[in-house]
C-alpha cells in the first residue's frame, strides 16, 4: 500500500492534513519529525506540518535534512513551508505577530504548475492562514506559484526536485481548492489511491485482536457516538463474552441520553450494555471547583475511580482486563496529545492516569485515528441507525463542562475603559451596538495556544451578517477578548452571581438544553449544524448561551447563522421557565473560541 507521511511540528491541524489525504484515497501516517531518512525513505510522499514555533529558535524542531536527497516530494504547510525555505537557504522572519496573517485570505495564481497543474493563471481562490512568521527570501531553483496580498511567498515550489511550500492550511475547507492543492500533490507523489474505511474496519478488527490477546476489555460509555462506536467496534472483534461495556451515568447527561444508546446497541443485536449511576461521586468530587482545567482533570479521574470500583466489584482481574476508550483524533491533538503542540484542554480521556496506563500498553483505543466523519462512516458500516450515528457529539464530561462555576466575579481590571473602547471601535465600523465585557472567562484556541479571557456582550438590533463582522474584528482587535455574544432577550447590565456545581443549576440547563434541542431538530432537522452547546453563565442569575456552530472536523468552526425570528422564539419558551435571566448567542468563529466554553 502506498502511504504519505505527515510529519508533525504540532499545528492543531497535523491530523485533518492525515485525513484529507486519507479520504482522497492514500493511506497517511503521521510521524515525530525526529523520524530518520531511513524511515522515510518508504514513502511516496512526505508533508511538513504546521506548528507554534519560529524556526529561528532555539531548540525550534527541524527534520534530517537529508531527507532533501530522498528524490521523494515533499510538501511543507505553514510551519513546514517555512522549516523547509529555512534549511535550504532561504530566509524567514517574523510577521507582525498572531493576527499577521488570520483566517480567510486570498491567493493569486501566478504559475499553475506543480501543486497548481490545473489552475489558471491569475485565477483567485480563497485560502485559510495562521501565521505570525513568513518567508522573505527563496531557497536556490524555487519560483513564487501564488501570493496574498500580505505575503508574496504563499505558495513556492522547486518544481524539478518536486518540493512544494505553501503559508496557508489547504487542509481545512476554508481553503476553497485545497483538496484539489492536495490531490495534485499526490499525483506529484505518483500515490496509489487504495485506501478506505472498510479496509480500516478489517484491519483495526485484526489489531484489536492482536492487542487484546486472550484478555478481556472494559469499555466505558459516555453516551456519545465515538464510545458506541467503539463498543460496536470491539463486539465485532471480540464477541459479547470479552467485552464489558459500561454506561456510565454522571449526572450531567442530557434528558433521555441514557434510554436513546441502550435502545440504538439493541436495535443491532448488541444487549451487552450496563449502567453505573455515578451522580454522587461526580458532584462530590467537583464540589467548589470552577477552573475549567481542573474541573476536567477530576472528571478523567472520577471516571477512573468508577472504572475501579466497578472493576473490583465484579472482581475482575486487572491482569486480564485492558481499559478501552473511545477517543479518536482531536481528542489526542487538542489535549497536547503530540510532542510539538500546545495543549488547549485535556481531555477526559487525557487525564495524567490513563496517560501512565497507555505508556504501559493497559489501554486500548481503537478509534483513536479516526475524526468524527470516519467514525460515523464505520458506524453506519457496523450497522448502527444514522440516527445514532449521526448525533451531535456531546463530551465526555457533559452538561459539567457547560456550566461555568466561579466564586468571585473576574472582571478585568481596566473594564470601564475596555467597554469603552470597544464601543467607539463599534461606532468607527458604523455599528450602534453595545458592548459590555462579562466578568467571566472561557477558553479558545488562538494561533495553536489556549486562551483564557472574556467574552464581551454586544446588545442592539442587528442581523446576523452584521454580527458575523464584528465578531473576529472585536477580537483580532482587543486582547483581553476572545468571545462575542449577542443578547437575544431584553436589554441587561449584566451582573455576576457566585455559582457552584449543583445539582439545580445541572437540572436548569438539562430544561433548557432540552428546549432548544427539540427545537433545533424541528428547525433544522439536524442538517447544517454540527454541533450546538447550550452553556449555562452566572449572569444576573443564570443566563443561557446557545453556541450552534457549522464545523467539518471540530477544528475550525463557524458560528452557525439560524433564523433571528426562530431564534427569539426559541428564547422566550427558555425564559419561560423562570429560572433563567437572559438568553445569549455565541457569534464567535473556532478560532478564536474554542466550540465548548471549557
Ligand atoms: P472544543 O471545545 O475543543 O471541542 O472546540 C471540540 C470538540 O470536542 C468535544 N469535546 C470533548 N469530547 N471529551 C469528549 O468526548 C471531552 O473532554 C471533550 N472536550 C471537548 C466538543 O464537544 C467538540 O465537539
Amino acid at each position: 500500500m502506498d502511504k504519505i507521511a505527515i510529519l508533525d511540528y504540532g499545528s492543531q491541524y497535523t491530523h485533518l492534513i492525515a485525513t484529507r489525504i486519507r479520504r482522497l484515497g492514500v493511506y497517511s501516517e503521521i510521524l515525530d519529525p525526529t523520524a530518520t531518512k531511513e524511515q522515510l525513505s518508504v514513502y511516496k510522499g512526505i508533508i511538513l506540518s504546521g506548528g507554534p514555533a519560529s524556526v529561528y529558535e532555539k531548540d525550534a524542531p527541524s527534520v534530517d535534512p537529508e531527507i532533501f536527497k530522498l528524490g521523494i516530494p515533499i510538501l511543507g504547510i505553514c510551519y513546514g513551508h517555512q522549516l523547509m525555505t529555512h534549511i535550504l537557504g532561504g530566509k524567514v522572519e517574523p510577521g507582525k505577530g498572531v493576527g499577521a496573517e488570520f483566517g480567510k485570505a486570498e491567493i493569486l495564481i501566478k504559475k499553475p504548475a506543480g501543486i497548481f497543474a490545473d489552475f489558471l493563471t491569475g485565477m483567485k481562490t480563497q485560502v485559510w492562514m495562521s501565521h505570525g512568521d513568513k518567508v522573505t527570501k527563496l531557497p536556490a531553483g524555487f519560483e513564487i506559484l501564488a501570493s496574498s496580498d500580505d505575503d508574496e511567498y504563499s505558495a513556492v515550489g522547486d518544481i524539478s526536485r518536486n518540493f512544494y511550500g505553501i503559508q496557508f492550511h489547504t487542509e481545512v475547507k476554508h481553503s476553497t481548492k485545497g483538496e484539489q492543492i492536495l490531490l495534485n500533490f499526490l499525483k506529484i507523489c505518483n500515490a496509489r489511491r487504495d485506501w478506505d474505511l472498510k479496509n480500516f474496519i478489517d484491519s483495526e478488527v485484526e489489531k484489536i485482536r492482536t492487542q487484546v490477546g486472550d484478555k478481556k476489555v472494559f469499555l466505558m460509555i459516555s453516551g456519545g457516538v465515538d464510545s458506541t462506536v467503539a463498543f460496536v467496534l470491539l463486539n465485532k472483534a471480540l464477541g459479547p463474552n470479552r467485552v464489558y461495556g459500561l454506561f456510565v451515568d454522571t449526572g450531567f447527561m442530557r434528558e433521555n441520553e441514557r434510554v436513546e444508546v441502550e435502545t440504538s446497541l439493541r436495535e443491532i443485536g448488541v444487549d451487552n450494555l450496563h449502567v453505573y449511576d455515578a451522580t454522587e461521586e461526580f458532584y462530590t468530587a467537583l464540589e467548589g471547583i470552577a477552573e475549567p482545567e481542573k474541573k476536567r482533570e477530576i472528571i478523567g479521574r472520577v471516571f477512573l475511580e468508577v472504572q475501579k470500583k466497578v472493576s473490583s466489584d465484579l472482581k475482575l482481574d486487572p491482569e486480564n482486563w485492558l481499559l478501552a476508550q473511545g477517543t479518536i483524533y482531536p481528542d489526542t491533538i487538542e489535549s497536547g496529545g503530540t510532542k510539538n503542540s500546545s495543549k488547549i484542554k485535556t481531555h477526559h480521556n487525557r487525564v495524567p492516569e490513563i496517560e501512565k496506563l497507555i505508556a504501559e500498553g493497559k489501554i486500548i483505543e481503537p478509534l483513536k485515528d479516526l475524526y468524527k466523519d470516519e467514525v460515523r462512516e464505520v458506524g453506519q458500516k457496523l450497522g448502527l441507525h444514522p440516527r445514532m450515528v449521526w448525533r451531535h457529539p456531546f463530551p465526555g464530561p457533559g452538561l459539567a463542562v457547560r456550566i461555568l462555576c466561579a466564586a468571585e466575579s473576574d472582571l478585568p481590571e481596566n473594564s470601564a475603559q475596555l467597554d469603552h473602547d470597544i464601543n467607539t471601535f463599534l461606532l468607527t465600523k458604523n455599528s450602534h451596538l453595545k458592548a459590555q465585557t462579562l466578568p467571566i472567562k472561557s477558553v479558545g484556541v488562538q494561533g495553536d495556544f489556549r486562551t483564557y479571557r472574556h467574552p464581551v456582550l454586544l446588545s442592539g438590533p442587528a442581523d446576523w451578517s452584521e454580527l458575523g463582522a464584528l465578531s473576529p474584528a472585536i477580537t483580532n482587535k482587543f486582547d483581553q477578548i476572545n468571545r462575542v455574544l449577542y443578547l437575544i432577550t431584553d436589554d441587561i447590565t449584566p451582573t455576576f452571581s457566585p455559582a457552584s456545581l449543583t445539582k439545580q443549576r445541572s437540572a436548569s440547563l438539562r430544561m433548557a438544553d432540552k428546549i432548544a434541542m427539540d427545537w433545533l431538530r424541528e428547525i433544522d432537522e439536524y442538517k447544517n449544524v454540527w454541533q450546538m452547546p447550550v452553556v449555562l453563565i452566572p449572569i444576573n442569575g443564570d443566563a443561557i448561551v446557545l453556541r450552534p456552530i457549522v464545523s467539518e472536523e471540530a477544528m475550525t468552526a463557524n458560528f452557525a447563522q439560524l433564523p433571528m425570528e426562530k431564534v427569539k422564539e426559541l428564547a422566550a419558551k427558555i425564559m419561560a421557565s423562570g429560572q433563567i435571566s437572559a438568553v445569549m448567542y455565541d457569534v464567535t468563529n473556532k478560532p478564536p473560541a474554542t466550540i465548548e466554553w471549557e
